[in-house]
């Protein structure tokens, strides 16, 4: 295991915190009698349950099908259609309800409630352009660059009601980015937006489409047509004219296709629903190919299980939709159940930390859902903010890092007003939906604990040996699932071989078995498992970064520096961060014959941003005579990990060039 953890959590257990009577009386699921239902003998039968709250063309008559190991196969036989899951089945009886609450980050703009009915009439207008003006078919690939707009999820269910394959990049990363996936997904659309609003600030986003093409061309994928949404119909908002014969505009198509119905194709259950890029160890992100049957039929069950939403709720998950907890509890899971979903175009402590709440308020959202980089930052721009506003949550949810227990009561008190359960739901974007959280009306709250596995998971945590840990053992090792579940991942795109490798075959007990339980399924995370069953997530134990709860790889950063000419060798390392918990900081050595310099670094810092977006921005950029490095030429990341975060180094006798070692911790220190 590596020893450089993005950042430790205190190991101390903190005492269990009961849910309130008034939510436990009210909660979709309070009977402990599921654990006892979905215990592992019964495995996989129970998951008929979450098939069954999905409606079918065609019921599937396999639950799983093991025989292609560890692609497994869920609900074979089944056939059914997304888009329609998350619409027109909640026509009968709701399509007068908000579908989705639009709240553009501008406060003068008016708040956009889209009703299940025209939620409908949108989808299809849109699904009518992709199929009758862009000849998109079943299993196309599209790219989707798009902003916290309505267009977003519409765009998405449009492409589910064709069953063409969405692929949406996080609007925050850069064009280079949505190019390198548009070329690795063969799409050879991309959808994209004029502008939109990010911290006051009407941003130019379609200057970023130019750049995706030129870099999947040289890829050698052309794209044929960038299709433009307008963040204000009827104008272009965007200061790069539109590129004729390449570029159309969206809200210009749809015109001649008002009140297009378009019938929702019956996919097998298996078909695909959509990529998710995410980072690995090596540079090249991996398309993470969700199915659709098992997909939908995960997201529903846990937004209903563990987000406990109901037909009435208001439910604001204040993700990106371009990162997974988008696509599933912004979109999939909530549409899915009928409810009432909230999209926020904006920064949330924009024009002050006041903005959530009074959004909160005003929508009377009862349901919310964050990250700790964000529950930090709302803390620390407005510690008692929360006291000015009447909103009222009965749930609230914390995803995607490990939260600090101070910040965990911050949240319940302050935010929660001591009333609201919290879950912290422990997943990854190849997972589809949590693996561990609490059942909030059934388990305790442990403030810094994601809880126990969900109902239908059964974890293991290996030591490096490979030995089963016993609870309570007080020692970190490395957090595996038992059993498959119908959320996971197929595959991840193209490359099988990959898939394997980095998730089953480090604990595979016979890599030609076709029995599932010799395939755990290893997550790359660190975690402790106390005596209660409540697992602690430490972090990472690969070469992954979590900045702000996402992802980000270091071969990822060190190669965005090896584009600037100058440099020799590159470094990442995680250093802490107070907010974001921690934040890339970056080495580098020189070529023979350059100097460092202030313009240097400035470059360097500049290209990380284009390259891969300002998300990967380094803490710092120290350029270095010489890295340290192992005697077989290995660079020792973990020490300048140690010098990042100004702990001791321990012994560097060792390495080839220990001298270099103290020279870089003065420059550190000195900070220049
Ligand atoms: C990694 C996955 C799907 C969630 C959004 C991030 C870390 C996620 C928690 C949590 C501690 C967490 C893990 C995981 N992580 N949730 N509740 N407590 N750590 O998705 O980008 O795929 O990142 O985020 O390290 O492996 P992702």
């Amino acid at each position: 295991m590596s020893e450089d953890k993005t950042y430790q959590v205190t190991m101390e257990e903190h005492e269990f915190i009961y849910p309130r009577y008034e939510f436990v009386a009210q909660a979709n699921v309070s009977d402990p009698d599921i654990f006892e239902r979905m215990s592992l003998d019964k495995f996989p039968y129970y998951y008929k349950e979450f098939a069954d709250m999905l409606e079918w063309d065609e019921y599937w008559h396999t639950m799983l099908d093991t025989s292609d190991a560890p692609c497994w196969k869920w609900f074979v036989g089944g056939r059914l259609n997304a888009s329609y899951n998350c619409v027109d089945r909640h026509l009968k009886e709701n399509k007068n309800k908000t579908a989705i609450h639009y709240v553009p980050e501008p406060e003068g703009e008016a708040i956009e409630h889209i009703t299940y009915q025209n939620l409908y009439m949108r989808v299809n207008e849109v699904a009518a352009v992709l199929r009758d003006e862009m000849g998109l078919k079943k299993g196309d690939r599209v790219t989707l660059h798009l902003p916290m707009t309505p267009e977003l999820p519409i765009t998405m269910l449009a492409c589910a009601r064709l069953g063409i394959i969405h692929s949406q990049v996080f609007g925050g990363f850069s064009g280079k980015a949505a190019g390198e996936r548009a070329w690795d997904s063969e799409s050879e659309i991309l959808i994209t937006m004029d502008a939109y609003y990010r911290s006051g600030k009407l941003l130019d986003h379609f200057e970023k489409a130019e750049e995706a093409c030129k870099r999947s061309e040289e890829e050698g994928q052309k794209i044929k047509t960038v299709l433009v949404w307008q963040r204000y119909k009827g104008k272009h908002s965007s200061p790069t004219p539109l590129k004729e014969g390449r570029d159309l505009v969206m809200n210009d198509l749809i015109e001649k296709h008002k009140r297009v119905k378009v019938d929702p194709v019956s996919m097998p259950a298996e078909d695909i629903l959509f990529l998710m890029y995410t980072s690995g160890t090596t540079g090249r992100p991996k398309g993470i190919q969700h199915s659709t049957g098992g997909y939908l039929a995960y997201v529903t069950a846990m937004t209903y299980i563990i987000q406990d939403v109901q037909p009435t709720d208001v439910y604001w998950c204040m993700a990106d939709i371009g990162w997974i907890t988008g696509h599933s509890f912004i979109v999939y899971g909530p549409l899915s159940l009928g409810a009432s979903t909230v999209v926020y175009e904006g920064t949330p402590t924009y024009p002050d930390p006041g903005r959530c709440w009074r959004i909160a308020e005003e929508l009377d959202v009862n349901i919310y859902h964050t990250s700790p980089t964000a529950i930090r930052m709302l803390r620390k721009a407005g510690y008692d903010e929360p006291d000015n506003y009447n909103h009222k949550f009965k749930l609230m949810c914390t995803v995607g890092e490990p939260i600090e227990p101070e910040v965990w009561k911050w949240y319940y008190e302050k935010v929660g007003k001591n009333q609201a359960a919290i879950v912290d739901t422990y997943w990854q974007t190849e997972n589809g939906g949590f693996l561990c959280s609490s059942v909030p009306g059934i388990e305790p709250m442990k403030p810094g604990s994601a809880g126990k596995t969900v109902p239908g998971l059964h974890a293991v945590v290996y030591d490096d040996t490979g030995r089963e840990m016993e609870p309570g053992e007080g020692k970190a090792g490395n957090i595996c699932m038992r059993n498959p579940w119908p959320g996971s991942m197929q595959t991840i795109w193209k490359d099988r071989d990959r898939y394997v490798r980095t998730y089953y075959e480090r604990y595979c007990k016979d890599p030609k078995s076709k029995d599932w339980r010799d395939w755990p399924y290893m997550t790359g995370d660190a975690a402790v498992l106390a005596a209660d069953g409540y697992f602690r997530i430490l972090g990472r134990i690969d070469d992954i970064i979590n900045v702000a709860g996402h992802r980000l790889g270091t071969k990822e950063v060190e190669s965005a520096a090896l584009v600037v000419e100058e440099v020799a060798e590159a470094a990442v390392v995680a250093a802490k961060d107070e907010i974001k918990g921690a934040v890339p900081d970056l080495y580098v050595s020189l070529k023979p014959g350059f100097e460092p310099s202030t313009e240097l670094e400035k470059k360097i810092n500049a290209t990380i941003r284009d390259v891969v977006g300002p998300i990967a921005t380094p803490k710092g950029v120290w350029i270095v005579p010489d890295m340290p490095k192992t005697r077989s030429g290995k660079i020792m990341r973990r020490v300048l990990a140690c010098v990042s975060n100004n702990t001791d180094t321990g012994d560097v006798t060792t390495l080839a060039n220990p001298e270099v070692v103290e020279l870089i911790e003065e420059m550190v220190k000195k900070g220049k």
